[in-house]
């Protein structure tokens, strides 16, 4: 494999220009972070551990064995989106090891509104199944919830990708042998309850965990009964009267360690498929990549320094270098599996497109992972590209890559427009996991084209009706549109929407997408059949 060299200079003036204004990114990154560490507020969390419970971050890290890692997914979905709830969405997702055994853990933050769904609750919940259901990971939820959040039902309740899908996702991936567990750590009402109900093995907490479809005043005010809480949906009558929980736990603690058994005794891990070498630094420090790439998102940054710092020993082995350049297209190894990377050096012409068509089709043959690191303004456009084929050329990679079964990791870089996004595997084409660095952007144009886009119709439209339009006019019209292209592309946009699976620091990335192929790896193998490609 080639060694990658680098002519980056750290003490290059515009080196460290660029890494102090990217350091004040990934400074931003971690505040909205620990926001979403924090939780509900203060007073929420007080009561929280007046009950003696323990807060949901804490039972995550006393559940996962001692030094696990913890993929976290989606930790600012939600950011900004709801008034008085911080990023997270009131649900905790992520990869951890239970008794060495990988787990998607799903916990809600009963800190934050009672744990109940919000529209984005519910869709970060499905996301992390769907990532549980490719990976064959068994779910663990801790639930503590007070079900719908009632205003939001739009985005609750009527369609798939919602609260119900989640019941499908449990019952179909416990067809399908992923072990469905569930601790009921507080009070769990309607679709709260549901939620362990439809699990295949349940603990609840004495005197702290409760479930029922209706509370005490709801069953009062449709049945005119007068019921309390523990004979209605207490622990004790749940494990010994109703047979709806199977383990009785004296406090958290107590049913974390319970639930740890519980994982211990699901059987085998699956193997590996594939064989990973010994994992191998990159020779140059990832921590450059923040002074590589630019401050100014206009100038392009040079994808073979980024890779001298992302793979294994710094090895690219590169396919067809001296075709369809815009592309780079090789193998390397991510902490020691072998993985096909796709990482764009300018405009997608007709040349680089077949050469990812051609590229995904050998990685496709061998099982190997596709890497996509998108940076891209898009396919080539005018005479020239559409006579050569832009659009056959285009349709053969998008073809390509939407009908590879192989595991497909997407890292929006830099900045991802148009078709350019999609075809870089974007959200659309269901990538196995999808990240965004923070300097990322992805928009369907950039701001100012948008604008002058919009323009251009605008102007066709008043010539037709004898109008014109002055510089002041027009530059007003233009103004509010370059706003919500400009509000639209950052990667805390994408990560606030769930339209990628996080935001990471260039650092972080290397470490995520091992953890990932390592998970891969133990799924089976699926074969790829193509759609038909345009010749
Ligand atoms: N929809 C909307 N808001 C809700 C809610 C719901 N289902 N359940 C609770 N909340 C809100 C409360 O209004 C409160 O808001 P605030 O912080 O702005 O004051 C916040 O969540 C916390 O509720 P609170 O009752 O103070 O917390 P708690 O820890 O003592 O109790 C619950 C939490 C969930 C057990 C309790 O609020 C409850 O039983 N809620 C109703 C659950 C229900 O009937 N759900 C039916 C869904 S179909």
């Amino acid at each position: 494999m080639t060694l990658l060299s680098s002519s980056v200079s750290p003490a290059d003036e515009q080196f460290r220009l660029n890494r102090d204004s990217y350091e004040a990114l990934i400074a931003d990154l971690h505040r909205r972070r620990e926001l979403a560490f924090a939780g509900g507020p203060p007073k929420a969390r007080e009561k929280h551990v007046a009950r003696g419970k323990i807060l949901p971050r804490d039972r995550v890290e006393v559940l996962l064995d001692p030094g696990s890692p913890f993929l976290e997914l989606a930790t600012l979905a939600g950011e900004g989106l709801y008034e008085g709830v911080p990023p997270g969405a009131s649900i905790i997702t992520g990869i951890g090891l239970v008794h060495g055994r990988a787990c998607m853990i799903i916990a809600n933050d009963a800190t934050v509104k009672g744990g109940t769904y919000y529209g984005m609750t519910c869709r970060k919940h499905v996301r992390a199944q769907q990532v549980a259901w490719r990976h064959r990971l068994p779910c663990i939820t801790l639930v503590d919830s007070g079900g719908a959040f009632l205003p939001d039902m739009a985005h609750i309740f009527p369609d798939a990708g919602q609260f119900g899908s989640i019941f499908d996702n449990q019952v179909r991936m416990s067809a399908a042998g992923i072990p469905q567990i569930a601790v009921v750590m507080g009070a769990c009402t309607a679709g709260g309850a549901y939620i362990p109900a439809l699990c295949d093995e349940v603990v609840i907490v004495k005197e702290q965990g409760y479930m029922y479809l209706g509370g005490p005043e709801l069953t009062f005010a449709a049945t005119g009964e007068t019921v309390d809480a523990e004979s209605l949906g207490g622990a004790r009558m749940h494990s010994s009267v109703s047979g709806v929980t199977d383990h009785l736990a004296e406090d958290d603690r107590h049913a974390l360690a319970i639930t740890r058994e519980i994982v211990r005794d699901i059987g085998e891990a699956p193997r590996p498929r594939w064989t990973r070498q010994p994992s191998l630094p990159p020779r140059f420090d990832p921590r450059e990549i923040h002074g590589i790439v630019s401050r100014d998102a206009r100038i392009p940054t040079d994808t073979r320094e980024i890779l001298a710092r992302f793979v294994d020993d710094s090895r690219f082995q590169e396919f067809k270098p001296a075709y369809g350049d815009t592309l780079l297209t090789g193998f390397a190894r991510l902490h020691g599996h072998e993985v096909g990377i796709l990482a764009n050096q300018g405009v997608l012409f007709p040349d680089s497109a077949l050469k990812a068509a051609h590229f995904i089709d050998l990685c496709c043959q061998r099982d190997i992972p596709l890497v996509f690191m998108a940076d891209v303004t898009g396919f080539m456009v005018g005479r020239s590209a559409e006579q050569a084929g832009i659009a056959k050329a285009g349709a053969k990679m998008i073809t390509a890559m939407a009908s590879a079964n192989v595991p497909k990791y997407t890292i929006l870089i830099g900045a991802s427009y148009g078709a350019g996004y999609l075809a870089m595997c974007g959200r659309p084409f269901n990538p196995t996991a999808m990240f965004a660095w923070p300097n990322a952007r992805a928009a369907i144009m950039g701001p100012e084209q948008a604008a002058t886009v919009m323009a251009l119709v605008r102007r066709q439209i008043l010539k037709a009706e004898g109008a014109d339009w002055t510089a002041e006019q027009e530059e007003a019209f233009k103004a509010p549109v370059r706003k919500i292209y400009e509000d639209f592309q950052p990667a805390t946009n994408f990560s606030s929407n769930l339209w990628v699976d996080g935001i990471l620091d260039p650092v972080e990335t290397r470490d995520a997408l091992g953890l990932l192929l390592d998970l891969a790896s133990r799924t089976p193998a699926e074969p790829t059949t193509f759609g038909v490609f345009r010749f």
